[in-house]
């Protein structure tokens, strides 16, 4: 079961009781539907009400891509693609494509050439299938690499088998991917109306890739379900998830504006990448907001490690514990070599990283970092569907807590429109 605890974050339990009334407002605008962005608020009861019939066609679909691919090439951005990537590296590691199974890539998440063009090159041998993700269906950089992907395909197997390949996750009715999809032949999934892009993870947008890579999605969603049913009441003193979001808010009060994510495994690089922009894209406007940043310990703290240590004061760190790693490995002895580690021998890995993550909680507690701590028994299936719904529903209450609409993204317009001037302009500078 989750977790969340505040021992280390100079919090008191006091100043939790200020926030009840707050808390208790947020929770009935939230499930209520009257809070700012009401309309995009489907994700709060999904994991009880989602499309039993589209999850057995997300499997079926699954079953056949794994039967006739080695490759599937997920083209989207932002809410789009971050969810899955989360969730296959969670789930699978960091070495999941070099393990059997359909290998999954991902693109149209950035417009580098190089990327594209060197992935490409990689897979085109391959038997392969896309999935082209977007719910606007206009957004640039996965249009653009969709049509290399397409190209690709169509070359490879022709328009007729290209299309049995191709499968589009999109709006149920409109958008130009909807109507490419249509006219071309793609199976369709739908991002529902009121589910936003980072709210999207526990729809097709993640579960189709998720399941190709061969998760259990039945278990993903059971295990957000048992997180709705946990992190249902209105009482910030019995609802931890309601706790982490008042106590963000206590601690922007106090100066803390940036948020680190930390992880003590290199599996939740990406869980930390798309809790980055849950956060962020939910919160930074209006000239408010925390500033959501991740770190990979031990490995950062041999970069980052000094800055949160003793660098400027306005940071607070949660760390996200896994209580017991996939698989153990015990140290080698050393002592006739002499490293001088003699203490390790024959101690476990997990152990000793545990030490790690339990002395650097001490150390940036007497830093001045508070710390908050949300744990999860494994990484499994179960514990995934539990930390999205925890921190998805963290983020709403804390956005309504923080005065902002959690559910829109006003500021990602701003690049697009002077990207798209200056691609329309007869006379661009280079
Ligand atoms: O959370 C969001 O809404 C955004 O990050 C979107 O997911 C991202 O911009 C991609 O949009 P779309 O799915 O419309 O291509």
């Amino acid at each position: 079961m989750l977790k969340f605890s505040y021992e280390n974050s100079g919090i008191t339990q006091n100043e939790l009781v200020a926030y009840f009334e707050s808390v208790s407002n947020a929770h009935k605008a939230l499930h209520g539907k009257t809070g700012a962005g009401n309309e995009f608020t489907g994700w709060v009861d999904l994991p009880s009400n989602y499309d039993r019939e589209e999850c057995e066609r997300i499997r079926q679909t699954a079953e056949i891509i794994r039967g006739n691919s080695d490759v599937l090439l997920v083209c989207g951005i932002g809410g789009s693609y971050l969810g899955a990537r989360a969730g296959i590296e969670f789930l699978k590691g960091n070495f999941h494509n070099h393990k059997q199974g359909v290998q999954v890539y991902f693109i149209g998440n950035n417009l580098s050439p190089d990327y594209l063009g060197d992935l490409l090159d990689y897979v085109r041998d391959k038997r392969i299938s896309v999935c082209v993700v977007s719910k606007s269906g206009t957004t640039l950089e996965p249009a653009a690499a969709f049509r290399f992907a397409r190209e690709l395909m169509e070359s490879k197997y022709g328009k007729t088998e290209a299309a049995e390949r191709i499968y589009a996750i999109t709006d149920r009715e409109k958008g130009a991917l909807k109507k490419l999809a249509d006219a071309s032949g793609y199976a369709t999934f739908a991002v529902p109306d009121d589910i936003g892009g980072r709210y999207s993870v526990l729809t097709a947008v993640g579960l189709l890739p998720l399941a190709v890579a061969g998760a259990d999605i039945a278990q993903i969603l059971e295990g957000a379900q048992t997180a709705a049913e946990n992190f249902s009441d209105e009482n910030v003193l019995n609802n931890m998830c309601y706790q982490y979001a008042a106590i963000r808010n206590i601690l922007l009060g106090r100066g803390k504006n940036i948020e680190i994510l930390a992880g003590f495994e290199p599996s939740l690089r990406f869980f930390a990448e798309w809790w980055k922009q849950l956060f962020g894209e939910s919160e930074g406007k209006n000239h408010k907001g925390i500033f959501p940043a991740s770190v990979e310990f031990s490995t950062d703290l041999h970069s980052l490690g000094q800055y949160i240590q003793d660098g400027t004061r306005n940071i607070f760190e949660t760390v996200l514990k896994i209580g017991s790693p996939n698989r153990e490995m015990v140290i080698p002895s050393n002592s006739k070599d002499g490293d001088g580690l003699d203490f390790l021998d024959g101690k476990n890995m997990s152990f000793v990283n545990e030490m790690a993550r339990q002395g650097t909680v001490q150390a940036h507690e007497a830093g001045g970092v508070p710390n908050l701590l949300v744990e999860i028994p494994k990484r499994d299936e179960n514990s995934f569907g539990q930390l999205v719904y925890f921190f998805e529903k963290a983020c709403a209450i804390s956005g309504y807590l923080l005065g902002v609409n959690p559910f829109d993204q006003p500021g990602v317009e701003e690049y697009k429109k002077k990207m798209y001037a200056l691609l329309k302009s007869k006379n661009p500078v280079l």
